[in-house]
């Protein structure tokens, strides 16, 4: 089969990584990405956000299977441009992707299907958002209703916050995302993360994570895309798993379904779990990142079975085979992020990790002039391993980051606190 991946960073290396354990993928090409992706695959300078450009491109290169990495392709119709140019394609429609691209659609697709899920209203107008944030104190919640990069939503835990959060949003500050707000009820418990394949009626949970999303120790300090992930998710045990597959994922692909908007691919389903019952706090239509370079370690080879099943339709006779591992990845972050930081600055010593089954350094946002890995981006490197305990995975990970010699970057040492 030959291969084109759509995306550039940690996650679509992590993908780029297990599509190539795979003696069904004859040729991988991934676009555009990056000086790690470039190691192990063919890398293409493309405008991802043109599907018409990537069918030309998919048709040039013979390509037989399509696997979408980030939601901004999917929200903007790269999918389905693809399928009807008769790829086959691993992500949902434009209008399944309104499950991530608009957090009011959500919402009501919950309602319906009965999911559980914070208390909400939603407001275009300032004057009664803000009469709403008064009777209904903090903490409390404001979402910006569309796609802002990670930025739009502010935990507010006194209302002078919340409501100054109403002006920054309703003002612009997040354009047209922005543009309708939905506030919800604060949510107690712990965070995690879920994994479900979906070919449109079929779901198959594949694993679970959380993540770090504070960049300071301690969980401290403004936030982030994720410093650091570990799978599996220990407050996610086979119990809570199954509420939440029969009580929120199952109900609502069923009314997506029912709507005629089918979802395919993979659904991220951020759950917040108290007292052992799960509530959703978001979807995502893609792959965590960094979560995906988790969950692609532990799954190796089959990932790629398993997204081709998706695809094509075929979930109800797939099967994951499951090691009794745990993964972790850390993340290595150029110095000023998730403010600005600085471009450019030179990564060594990347050569001499053992790269593996168990070890991999996944990039995130490198690129290579003269010979040298330089950094890019925000978040750089995903030092990523595997092991029989989450503590063992752990020791193995941080050798292999305090090996690497990078002046201009910086990582968070207590990724896993959490679970260990
Ligand atoms: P989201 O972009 O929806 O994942 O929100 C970012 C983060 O805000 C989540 O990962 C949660 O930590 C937090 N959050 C979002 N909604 C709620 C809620 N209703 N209650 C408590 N925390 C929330
Ligand atoms: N790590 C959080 C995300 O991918 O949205």
């Amino acid at each position: 089969m030959n291969i084109l991946i759509l995306g550039s960073g940690g996650r679509e290396h992590a993908l780029a990584w297990a599509v190539m354990q795979n003696p069904k993928c004859d040729k991988l090409i991934v676009a555009p990405g990056n000086a790690g992706i470039a190691q192990i695959a063919e890398c293409a300078g493309l405008d991802i956000m043109d599907g018409g450009l990537v069918a030309t491109f998919a048709e040039e290169n013979a390509i037989d299977f399509v696997i979408v990495g980030p939601e901004a392709p999917l929200a903007a119709g790269v999918a389905d441009r693809l399928r009807e140019a008769g790829f086959l394609v691993f992500g949902p429609s434009e209008a399944a992707a309104r499950l991530e691209a608009s957090k009011s659609f959500t919402k009501e697709i919950c309602d319906a299907a009965g999911a559980p899920t914070a208390g909400y209203a939603r407001f275009t107008e300032a004057g009664p958002a803000k009469d709403y944030i008064r009777a209904q104190g903090a903490p409390i919640v404001i979402k910006a209703d569309g796609l802002a990069a990670g930025k739009g939503v502010i935990v507010a835990m006194d209302e002078a916050t919340a409501l100054a959060a109403i002006d920054d949003m309703l003002g612009g500050a997040f354009g047209g995302a922005g543009a309708e707000v939905v506030i919800e009820e604060f949510m107690e418990g712990e965070e995690a993360s879920l994994f479900v394949l979906v070919d449109g009626e079929t779901v198959l949970p594949i694993g679970t994570a959380q993540d770090h999303k504070r960049v300071g120790e301690g969980d401290t300090g403004p936030n982030t895309g994720g410093m650091g992930a570990y799978s599996p998710a220990p407050v996610l045990s086979a119990e809570v798993e199954a509420r939440a597959m029969d009580e929120i994922v199952k109900p609502t692909m069923a009314e997506m379904a029912r709507r005629g908007m089918p979802f395919q691919g993979v659904l991220y389903a951020g759950l917040m779990i108290k007292d052992g019952a799960p509530r959703l706090v978001e979807y995502n239509v893609r792959f965590g990142d960094p979560e995906c370079q988790v969950l692609m370690l532990r799954l190796g080879a089959q990932a790629m079975d398993l997204m081709h099943a998706a695809a094509e339709g075929r979930l109800g006779e797939a099967r994951v085979n499951w090691a009794d591992d745990h993964a972790i990845t850390v993340v290595m972050a150029a110095n000023g992020y998730p403010g600005s930081y600085e471009k450019g600055s030179e990564i060594r010593g990347l050569d001499a990790l053992p790269e593996d089954s168990r070890n991999m350094v996944f990039h995130a946002g490198t690129a290579e002039r003269e010979g040298a890995i330089v950094a890019t981006g925000g978040r750089v490197l995903n030092v990523t391993a595997r092991g029989d305990s989450l503590q063992e995975a752990r020791e193995r990970a941080y050798a292999m980051v305090e090996a690497i010699d990078w002046q201009g970057g910086f990582y968070r040492r207590d990724i896993g606190w959490r679970a260990l």
